[in-house]
């Protein structure tokens, strides 16, 4: 395991390339159904045997055997150490490492320190105009707004004055150098020469990035002048596609689930009445740098975009993104098109805890709005609305949800199940032969090696390594097999090590997604958890199949003690009478317990 930059840094670094965008700088990709594929960089072949899944955020080569996480990606085709390529990672995504050695390294991390101080000395500055004289009318429009002075010391609102200089001369006061003021994007320069305030007459929003650095602004006029918002310039330290406004209040709610709105003042609204899981895009549309951010934070995520039809087309874009990407998504819709902020005014904090519990599923959201558009009255538009209906129920992969869906359905809309049924499964077969890439029997034995052979050692290895990997993939189902699982009950050292990391991070909340532990695994066993991702973990049912495996795991534990116990007693007339006795119980029960196992 690497142990050099903290892990959290490291995981920032990972979650923030993502796996197809950089491989796609080297490969050329296509996409099939959800994943990617090409020819593989590792090794000669013709056809195509190289996947990225961005679900998983890996890459895999059925050919070779290769496989691993966007560092592992980034090591094997640029040859580089493993601290070099999250800092290649970390430069693409401009994410500040700690100190590095290197004469630039040092330069890079002293901007972006710099940048950060100036942006937290602005937002100082901003505070205090709002609470000096000249920022009455400012505090009068929070106030009429109805937002409390306790939420505005803690989201740091503040106001930009009418002055053209005020705040660059209070940096330059404080001793910043003008080139690194300029780079924070709050100063511009003029044709003439002359230094000017972006921000002026505006309430001012800092934005904060995860643990609270103030990285960047937005700022709102007080009237209905136009532009509403500006805000600060992409840097050095701000990545408006990777921020998420107020994560760093809301990943510390303790929910499993997070809120995502449009924008700065639907956050403050919701934050003020308690509702602290909120998180906002800020208006952009939402980014899978953003997607996997909120995927690592929370279980679920209810999208509360505006209802109108420009959000109504950003709800959709992100319950797609997000559910491709394996989160749990579910939308929250507001009456009358109102926004959270408007809503919660009007009708008070527990109509709209009400609405959260009334969020709806991404099948719902999509077929209600196919119901919308379809006029069902007509036997074509029935036709149609089936059809489509069909379209979405068939990417379903859970059969038992898929089932539940199909039964509300033809309740709701008066449709038979049959005719439902017969319409999915059409396409289902259709799309199922589309999924796996052609892989001949000999390079599947290649890459397996040893595992998939008979021995029992083998299965049990095997099994204990997808039971691994199936954690990984859900960590929800942790709580179904809490009570059979620990470290312990692994055979395997290596496997025994990484259950207690799984564990670990399970336990105490944090979580841990397939991408993560490829990270923390050497070259060759990253290599066969990324088959076990790409090929084996997908089940219907993800409970299931763990029960199943432990049982299995259990059974072939107890087989091969039996054949153990047969070996010794082949050699029966070298033990001693009271031995063979003792064994043969241990082997009447061990025959008992299998029996049991197979009757289950
Ligand atoms: N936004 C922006 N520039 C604009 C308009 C909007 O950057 N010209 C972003 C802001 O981050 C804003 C978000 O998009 O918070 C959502 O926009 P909107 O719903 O118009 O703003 P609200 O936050 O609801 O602000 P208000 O309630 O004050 O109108
Ligand atoms: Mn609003």
């Amino acid at each position: 395991m690497y142990k050099y930059y903290p892990e959290d840094i490291i995981e920032e670094v990972r979650i923030s390339n993502d796996i197809v965008d950089v491989v796609m700088e080297y490969v050329r990709l296509e996409r099939k159904g959800k994943d990617y594929f090409g020819l593989c960089p590792f090794h000669k072949e013709k056809t195509p045997s190289f996947s990225v899944a961005p679900a998983k955020q890996i890459f895999y080569c059925f050919g070779c055997g290769k496989g691993g996480n966007v560092i592992q990606f980034i090591m094997e085709i640029e040859n580089l150490s493993y601290i070099d390529a999250v800092k290649l990672l970390a430069d693409r995504a401009r994410i500040q490492l700690p100190d590095g050695d290197s004469p630039e390294e040092k330069e890079k991390a002293l901007i972006k320190r710099r940048l950060i101080e100036i942006n937290t000395e602005a937002a100082r500055f901003f505070f205090s105009m709002l609470n000096s004289p000249k920022g009455e009318k400012a505090r009068w429009y929070l106030k009429n707004r109805d937002i409390k002075e306790s939420i505005i010391r803690k989201f740091g609102i503040g106001y930009s004055g009418d002055s053209w200089n005020e705040l660059f001369i209070y940096l330059k006061k404080k001793g910043f150098e003008e080139e690194h003021i300029l780079k924070s994007g709050l100063v511009l320069l003029n044709k003439a020469g002359t230094f000017y305030d972006r921000f002026r007459e505006r309430i001012m929003f800092p934005i904060f990035d995860i643990r609270g650095n103030v990285i960047a602004f937005g700022g709102r006029v007080m009237d209905s002048s136009k532009p509403k918002y500006m805000n600060s310039p992409e840097t050095v330290v701000y990545n408006k596609s990777k921020n998420l406004y107020a994560l760093n209040f809301a990943k510390n709610s303790g929910e499993k689930r997070l809120i995502i709105v449009e924008g700065y003042m639907d956050v403050i609204s919701l934050h003020q009445s308690g509702i602290i899981n909120t998180v906002a895009s800020l208006g952009t549309a939402l980014t899978e740098s953003q997607g996997r951010t909120l995927k690592k934070y929370a279980e679920e995520v209810i999208i509360s975009f505006d209802a109108d039809t420009a959000g109504q087309a950003a709800t959709m874009r992100g319950l797609d993104l997000l559910s491709d990407i394996g989160c749990n998504v579910k939308v929250l819709k507001i009456p009358d098109g109102k926004d959270p902020d408007e809503f919660i005014r009007k009708n008070g904090v527990d109509a709209f805890k009400k609405l959260i519990d009334k969020s709806i599923s991404l099948v719902e959201y999509k077929i209600e709005i196919l119901k919308k558009n379809i006029d069902t009255d007509t036997v074509d538009g029935k036709i149609k609305f089936l059809n489509k209906t069909a379209d979405i129920l068939s990417k379903i992969d859970n059969s038992v949800e898929r089932e539940m869906y199909v039964k509300k359905l033809a309740a709701q809309y008066r449709i038979s199940e049959e005719s439902i049924f017969s319409e999915v499964y059409k396409r289902i077969n259709k799309t199922a032969g589309l999924k796996t890439p052609a892989i001949n029997a000999a390079s599947r034995k290649k890459i397996s090696k040893g595992i998939q052979e008979d021995g029992i050692d083998a299965r049990i290895l095997h099994d204990e390594r997808f039971l691994l990997a199936l954690l990984c993939v859900d960590n929800s189902i942790y709580r179904t097999v809490k009570d059979k699982i620990t470290p312990d009950i692994f055979s395997d050292s290596q496997n025994k090590e990484i259950a207690r990391i799984i564990l670990e991070r399970i336990e105490d909340g944090r979580g841990i997604v397939p991408g993560e532990l490829l990270g923390m695994l050497e070259n060759d066993i990253a290599d066969d958890f990324a088959r076990l991702f790409n090929e084996e973990c997908h089940c219907d049912d993800n409970k299931k199949a763990i029960l199943g495996t432990i049982r299995n795991i259990e059974m072939n534990r107890l087989k091969k003690r039996q054949n153990e116990i047969l070996d010794i007693l082949k050699n029966r007339e070298e033990l001693t009478k009271g031995d063979v006795e003792k064994l043969e119980q241990e082997l009447m029960s061990l025959i008992m317990r299998i029996k049991n196992y197979k009757n289950i």
